[in-house]
């Protein structure tokens, strides 16, 4: 998608479409003054007879016959106090508008009156003509091949841009169907697509993981055909020296559950398991592109979930890499013991800060609805800013406690520690106090993702299936982190 900055006049602009934001207040930005003047007063008369109410992200879909060279307006509505949601309305108002005009073939649409967060409208707009449905043979969504934005500077757009190819990059990589999608072939599209970028690859085959005792990646891929695989990408915007922030993303390509295996209903969805992983190297793919002066390392423990003659089972006790050992109570519990070992390597490469993301459990979703993460820490300030760039970024995220009154839930008779709690309740700090154990000292943050990164039915500014949901958050926190 080709992006830049509008240079006609809004009632000059050629484009197959015109957007015009129109705040929720109804005062009327210097661009929707022309265009109602242009129309005969035609905005203002929807506003007064309240066929258009201009509420958040509404839209109103126009075809003036004349005073326009565009022959499509479209009128969407914008917060006019935003406060510190910013990017979120702006990313939400652009996206519905996008989403509307995509419903149709069109090239090129432009965006006038002003977004509060331009960057983020950009975003919005690029995911919001994006949709899931490459295998349909009658799109529902047709991405334009050229977007306009006025009242956005070269910066604004050239960080737009990086952070909508790399949510829908993200949202690709997810919806892409699980035959297609398994630990090898994400590792090949990673490296294809970010070649061209100064990031540098390492993978583990099963035999290295086998060399570096990552027992824990491997008795969970040890039921599939296709062999689980570790990838690190390293990016060096700063000196040599300077501290690595390390990110980690859950990568289990298709959860069956293993053998305590789920029911149809909920492994239809289970592509996505691979959220957290691909929203690392989304993030990764932002941050090279933007070149942003910080050290940065992705690790994604990649598996597949499956049942075979070989499955690991139910009381298995795993040897993990960190040396603790853990028993195995519900082979559906398969992402913390992936990220026990992939957070350990982190440690041992020697990152500064931990973040990790992951689809952990359907608990965080009945605590927190399907719109919001879970965060977990064991250290407050810096989860202090993890929870201001999602603010920032415009992803919705809400802190779980950590207590220690947890630590007894995960307790074996057996092994260190077992990879379920006790009984369904508290079930998503449950699956953080399991992997608090690995992380030793180092500030860390869990991402529990289950809900908002996948969503079985579209919305006013997304085609339903992947979000790319917490891209914006990770590239916000790494600026953060590179000016700390
Ligand atoms: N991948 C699932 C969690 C999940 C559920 C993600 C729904 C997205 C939507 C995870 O591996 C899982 O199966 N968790 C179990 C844990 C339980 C066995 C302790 C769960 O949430 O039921
Ligand atoms: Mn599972
Ligand atoms: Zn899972």
């Amino acid at each position: 998608m080709k992006i830049s900055a509008a240079r006609q006049s809004v009632l000059e602009c050629s484009a197959d479409a015109v957007v015009i934001a129109i705040r929720s207040d109804q005062r009327l930005s210097p661009a929707a003054e022309q265009v109602d003047h242009a129309l005969g007063g035609l905005i203002q008369r929807l506003l007064d007879d309240d066929d258009f109410s201009a509420a958040h992200a509404t839209t109103c879909l126009l075809y003036p016959s004349a005073g326009l060279a565009a022959d499509c307006v479209v009128l969407v509505g914008i917060e006019a106090s935003p406060g510190d949601q910013a990017a979120r309305i702006s990313r939400e108002a652009a996206g519905a508008a996008a989403k509307l005009l995509a419903g149709r073939q069109r090239s090129c649409v432009a965006f006038f009156g002003s977004f509060p967060d331009p960057a983020a409208a950009v975003c919005g707009a690029m995911a919001g003509c994006t949709g899931q449905d490459l295998f349909r043979r009658d799109k529902k969504l047709f991405p334009f091949s050229e977007l306009q934005f006025a009242d956005c500077t070269p910066d604004q757009l050239a960080h737009g841009q990086a952070l909508g190819e790399a949510v829908n990059w993200t949202r690709a990589l997810v919806n892409a169907p699980p035959a297609d999608m398994y630990p090898g072939s994400f590792v090949d599209q990673v490296q294809q697509v970010l070649a061209g970028l100064p990031i540098q690859t390492e993978v583990w085959d099963a035999e290295r993981l086998a060399t570096k005792r990552c027992r824990a990646i491997l008795a969970v891929g040890r039921g599939s055909a296709r062999p689980p695989q570790l990838l690190m990408l390293h990016y060096r915007g700063a000196a040599k020296d300077a501290p690595v922030l390390g990110l980690v993303g859950k990568g289990v390509t298709f959860d069956s559950g293993g053998l305590s295996l789920k029911p149809s209903e909920g492994m239809l969805d289970m592509k996505c398991d691979m959220a957290g992983a691909a929203t690392v190297v989304g993030a990764m793919q932002a941050i090279a592109q933007l070149k942003l002066p910080v050290n940065v390392s992705a690790y994604c423990g990649l598996v597949e979930n499956m049942v075979s003659g070989d499955s690991y089972k139910l009381g298995d006790v795993i040897h993990t890499r960190a040396g603790i050992t853990v028993e195995v109570h519900n082979t559906d519990a398969e992402g913390r013991l992936v990220l026990a070992d992939t957070l350990d390597v982190a440690k041992s490469q020697g990152v500064s800060h931990l973040i990790d993301l992951a689809t952990l459990t359907g608990a965080c979703m009945v605590a927190l609805g399907r719109s919001v993460s879970g965060v977990f820490t064991n250290q407050q300030t810096w989860c202090d800013e993890l929870l201001a760039s999602a603010t920032v970024a415009g992803d919705w995220a809400w802190q779980l406690p950590m207590f220690s009154l947890y630590d007894e839930l995960i307790s074996s008779p057996v092994a260190d520690i077992k990879n379920v709690g006790d009984g369904r309740w508290g079930g998503a700090i449950t699956a953080a106090k399991f992997l608090e154990r690995f992380v030793g000292d180092l500030p860390w943050v869990h991402v529990d993702i289950a809900g908002p990164s996948f969503s079985d039915r579209s919305c006013k500014w997304l085609d339903g299936g992947a979000s790319g949901c917490f891209v914006p958050t990770l590239v916000a926190l790494t600026q953060r982190y590179s000016t700390r």
